[in-house]
């Protein structure tokens, strides 16, 4: 195993080059064959991984745990509410602390915009080992990446031509965070697929990923547009993603932003908008999906749905990053 990337952060994505996000997912794809195959691969033995949640979890929290005890180590799970976080204990002393106690960081802080990169970036400033991003406000990068081996195990590495649709979705369960649909734009537009983005107009993404998704796709020869339109979004596309998330300025006042989402009840991944995109086009999600009014039953359980083989590779990518970095 490479020792290049030996101590690096994962915080986005975009703070990786596109070599090294390759490596990443050869070793993922490597260490996907052992745990097919039952072949031991402690990598990481009696090493310690600290997870700071700010917010719940099922496939983050699992996959990161799993990963750690299969490659020969431990994570402690650690809620921000019962930790001294919660009393205001700054995050240069919890990352000088913990990472003198063991060998990475881990940190979902995604709730609030403006707040959860800003804090992981200040607890890597003072700790002296990875720090590796669950979720915070402007990038999700384990999910991605897995979203990126996933699309590739579909249609083979080269991505070039194929078109994404990132759409928004209504769901009332709650203001779901702006991150991944972030994540997607700004990695999607390097790795050659063309980026639709579709939103109602309250819900643009913030500055800085749309900003990094435009210069990607000029970089790296891909197309980056947005639309008003879920339908517009769908046609003809290889790949659709359709999920909810929240209105940047709205994170605040739950109330307000639900009631403005029920104008736009209609955005729904159905099998009508399905048949939009092509006939071969997956459908992807990084779950948990509201059922019924972010997607029906017939899609996310139907034929083109990889939502389960999608959350697999929440554990092989996470292993890999980990077994690079740590
Ligand atoms: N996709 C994802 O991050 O799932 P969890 O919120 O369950 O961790």
């Amino acid at each position: 195993m490479t020792e290049q990337l030996r101590g690096r952060d994962f915080i986005a994505t975009q703070d990786w080059g596109n070599d090294e996000i390759e490596i990443a997912l050869e070793t993922a794809r490597e260490l996907k064959e052992k745990f097919r195959h039952g072949e031991s691969h402690r990598l990481l033995p009696d090493k310690t991984l600290f997870m700071f949640f700010f917010d719940k979890s099922t496939r983050t929290r699992n996959s990161f745990e799993a990963a750690m005890t299969q490659l020969g180590g431990h994570a402690h799970f650690i809620s921000s509410e019962t930790s001294q976080i919660s009393h205001g204990e700054s995050p240069k002393d919890t990352g000088i602390i913990l990472s003198s106690y063991g060998h990475g960081i881990a940190i979902r802080h995604d709730l609030v915009p403006g707040e959860g990169n800003t804090f992981m970036r200040e607890v890597a400033k003072w700790s002296d080992k990875p720090v590796l991003n669950m979720q915070c406000d402007i990038d999700h990068p384990f999910q991605t990446l897995a979203d990126l081996m996933t699309m590739r195990e579909i249609f083979g590495n080269d991505l070039r031509g194929r078109k994404i649709a990132i759409s928004w979705a209504y769901a009332p369960s709650y203001a779901k965070p702006m991150s991944v649909p972030q994540g997607l734009i700004t990695l999607m537009t390097r790795f050659g697929l063309d980026v639709t983005l579709a939103h109602p107009p309250e819900y643009k993404l913030m500055d800085l990923p749309l900003h990094q998704a435009r210069e990607n796709a000029e970089k790296y020869g891909a197309r980056f547009e947005i639309v008003d339109d879920m339908d517009v979004a769908f046609e003809n596309a290889d790949v659709v993603y359709p999920k909810s998330w929240g209105i940047e300025s709205l994170f605040h006042n739950p109330e307000e932003a639900l009631e403005i989402s029920k104008k736009y009840q209609d955005w729904i991944c159905n099998e009508r908008r399905m048949s939009l995109a092509k006939k071969d086009a997956v459908y992807m999600h990084c779950l948990p999906a509201d059922r019924g009014h972010e997607v029906v039953d017939a899609v996310i359980d139907g034929p083109q749905s990889v939502v389960y083989p999608e959350a697999e590779n929440r554990l092989h990518t996470c292993k890999a990053m980990m077994a690079l970095t740590m």
